[in-house]
């Protein structure tokens, strides 16, 4: 099969973004979402950094990690990719600026919750590498548990 045209880019998201982000996040989550002011905070905080995956016609696909001091571990909090947008490798691309995000930041473990309720969360996490290590009981507001996965990040590609 031909390989799918790249016709996408990464980038730090932007004040500007912060509507699309909003929509995409209500779109794309029916709970726990993250409201305008967390946004806001985000994008201009050290200890997050917020990923936009952009094309011609605006907003694609984000992420969300968060940093704590004296730790070298990064969490991804969100991802999520609009309808129009998936199964084209944005989420594989976002996740890839991700971790690379987290390396030039010293972290060598990216971590992420995600509901056991969500098949193709899962198999995007296991397909990159991700390994699950444990599970929280009833982590998401409406009570549904989440697995935890670990990848150990390495420059090496
Ligand atoms: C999960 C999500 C981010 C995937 O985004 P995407 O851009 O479509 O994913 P990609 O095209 O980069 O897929 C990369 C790999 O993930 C896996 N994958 C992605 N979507 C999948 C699906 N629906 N079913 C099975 N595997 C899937 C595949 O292994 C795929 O690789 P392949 O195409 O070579 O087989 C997207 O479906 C989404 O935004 N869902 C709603 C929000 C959400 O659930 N976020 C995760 C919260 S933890």
């Amino acid at each position: 099969m031909p390989a799918v045209p790249v016709d996408f880019s990464i980038r730090p998201a932007l004040d500007s973004d912060l509507d699309a982000l909003l929509a995409l996040e209500r779109a794309a989550f029916t709970s726990d979402h993250l409201s305008p002011r967390q946004y806001r905070q985000h994008l201009h905080s050290a200890s997050a950094s917020v990923l936009a995956a952009v094309d011609a016609d605006g907003l694609l696909g984000k992420a969300v990690v968060f940093y704590r001091a004296g730790s070298d571990i990064a969490r991804l909090y969100s991802i999520a990719v609009a309808e129009r947008a998936r199964g084209r490798g944005v989420a594989k691309a976002l996740l890839a600026a991700v971790e690379a995000a987290a390396l030039h930041r010293h972290c060598l473990r990216l971590r992420l919750e995600v509901r056991k309720d969500n098949a193709a969360a899962i198999a995007l996490y296991e397909r990159l590498g991700f390994q699950r290590f444990g599970e929280k009981r009833g982590f998401y507001e409406d009570g549904v548990d989440a697995w935890r996965y670990e990848k150990r990040l390495t420059d090496k590609g």
